[in-house]
């Protein structure tokens, strides 16, 4: 009686964690995300900030327990000088920033404006470094800056500006999207490139080494994935990246809430591609690393569309619709479920860019319905994979289909087991059996993002338009459940 979708948890006793950086995020120079989303300066008097960083920005990011948080680019990551963000505010230089909306930069939120609220946020910073138009000298000299504890001309310098200990950064890009904006490189010329800048970048700290990640594939381009693979060795490589976002067309990218029903079929395809391209580039570095040494890194994720009416083009300003939660939780399902690669990802980006989790407009903040799904989300940090066997209905637009259900599984430390579903189709509720294997469950909660409508969005002015609620549909009979999800729904479940 419950159709085609039925959900098997199969091992409970895997040895596969789902890493709690796959729920990292991005904070680019771009736009309204740093500058007027982060941070509004520490001379304002009339919003509430520690050092300039929005006071309510960080409650709302620290609800969700962000991992990581990758800096300061992007494309900028690969113009940007990090000498010029530090030392005293009036003394800093000020730059164009050429890639997004020719703006001029004043270099008010440099290295210790980042690490330092990184500290504040609880998170690990994730920094990129310049490839495309910085020196090896540079980069080195950067991480010497951030990492050494003993004295040397950088840690030096760090001190002289205010900060005695290393901040000990792990997580380092060698340069972002090196194919395009990072210096449109060949995959060959790079991973040359690539092995010089990753040995001049020491391993100044002593919690087990710089985890180095290099600028990764375009969406499908597999050549780049295997070319890194095998030209550069795995101690000066850690994780390898990968860039997919879900867009419909480059060229009509349509608008981010009134989108056809074509448009949503479109995007969710895109998105859905994720899982092929997760699974084909894991493919190939198991190929060249049958041990799973180098990490699939996905450092940049989400949906992306024309920007609002009257806003600046090169801000890549976007409204954030129930079609977002939806590439949220399915793309979220991908990642688990392909946790023993993908071990760290970032959702682009935080505030005020693309798929932001978070807006501002002035004093005001609002989160939207990517940012719920998110926090519900979060109980699947560092728990253990259930790996699922999934068979679902199928979305369908014309003569093209996906499945409409996608979800994911895991067990907490404390043996809580989370089951993440997301139903994608627009008008279709479903029924879906789910089977819980050997887990004997006594107590059933569960938590749904759900909306009337599709379209539908949170504003400054109706900021809990989209919100999540209790869960109640769903019954619990020996080691079987039934549950109805509505359509366009994110659905947690937890069982004790
Ligand atoms: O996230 C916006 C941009 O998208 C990034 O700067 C770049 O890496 C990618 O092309």
């Amino acid at each position: 009686s419950y159709g085609q979708n039925n959900i098997k948890l199969t091992d409970t006793q895997t040895d596969i964690t789902i890493n709690k950086h796959i729920y990292g995020h991005f904070a680019e120079h771009l736009g309204r995300c740093i500058y007027d989303g982060f941070y509004v300066g520490e001379a304002n008097d009339s919003i509430a900030h520690t050092a300039g960083v929005r006071n309510d920005v960080v409650d709302a990011l620290k609800k969700l327990q962000i991992p990581n948080l990758r800096w300061p680019g992007g494309c900028f990551a690969d113009t940007y000088h990090w000498k010029d963000g530090i030392g005293s505010k009036e003394g800093r230089p000020s730059i164009v920033n050429s890639w997004w909306g020719g703006v001029t930069e004043d270099n008010s939120f440099g290295t210790h404006d980042f690490l330092n609220m990184c500290e504040l946020l609880e998170t690990e910073p994730y920094l990129a470094g310049n490839v495309g138009s910085g020196e090896v000298q540079e980069l080195a000299d950067w991480v010497q800056y951030v990492n050494f504890a003993g004295k040397s001309p950088m840690s030096d310098l760090r001190r002289e500006n205010g900060r005695e200990e290393p901040w000990n950064v792990k997580f380092w890009g060698v340069g972002n999207e090196a194919w395009g904006c990072g210096g449109n490189m060949t995959a060959e010329y790079y991973s040359d490139i690539y092995r010089k800048y990753a040995t001049f970048m020491a391993d100044w700290d002593n919690s087990g080494g710089l985890y180095r990640i290099a600028s990764g594939a375009n969406s499908a381009d597999y050549h780049w994935t295997e070319t890194l693979m095998k030209n550069i060795p795995n101690h000066l490589m850690k994780g390898v990246a990968l860039h997919h976002y879900a867009v419909i067309n480059w060229n009509k990218k349509g608008s981010s809430t009134k989108f056809s029903d074509e448009e949503y079929f479109k995007t969710m395809k895109s998105a859905w591609f994720m899982n092929e391209l997760v699974e084909k580039h894991s493919a190939i570095m198991d190929k060249y690393d049958p041990q799973a040494k180098v990490d699939l890194v996905v450092d940049e994720w989400g949906g992306w569309y024309e920007v609002e009416p009257e806003t600046n083009p090169g801000f890549l300003y976007q409204q954030n619709t129930m079609r977002d939660a939806m590439i949220a939780g399915m793309t979220l399902n991908i990642f688990n479920n392909h946790a023993k690669r993908v071990k760290m990802a970032n959702l682009a980006q935080t505030i005020n860019v693309l798929q932001a989790v978070i807006l501002t407009n002035g004093k005001d903040m609002i989160v939207t319905p990517t940012y719920h799904v998110m926090e519900m989300y979060k109980v699947h940090q560092d728990a253990q994979l259930i790996p699922i066997e999934l068979h679902s209905d199928t979305y369908k637009y014309g003569e093209e289909e996906i499945p409409a259900i996608s979800a994911s599984a895991s067990k907490d430390k404390q043996g809580r087991v989370h089951i993440s579903v997301v139903n994608i189709d627009p008008k279709a509720k479903k029924k879906v059996s789910l089977d819980l294997g050997g887990i004997k469950a006594k107590h059933l909660t569960g938590r749904i993002l759900t909306t009337n409508n599709l379209r539908e969005h949170n504003t400054f002015e109706q900021p809990n338009t989209v919100l999540p609620k209790e869960y109640k549909d769903a019954k619990l009979k020996d080691n079987q459940l039934e549950i109805d999800i509505p359509a366009h729904s994110v659905i947690v479940l937890e069982l004790i």
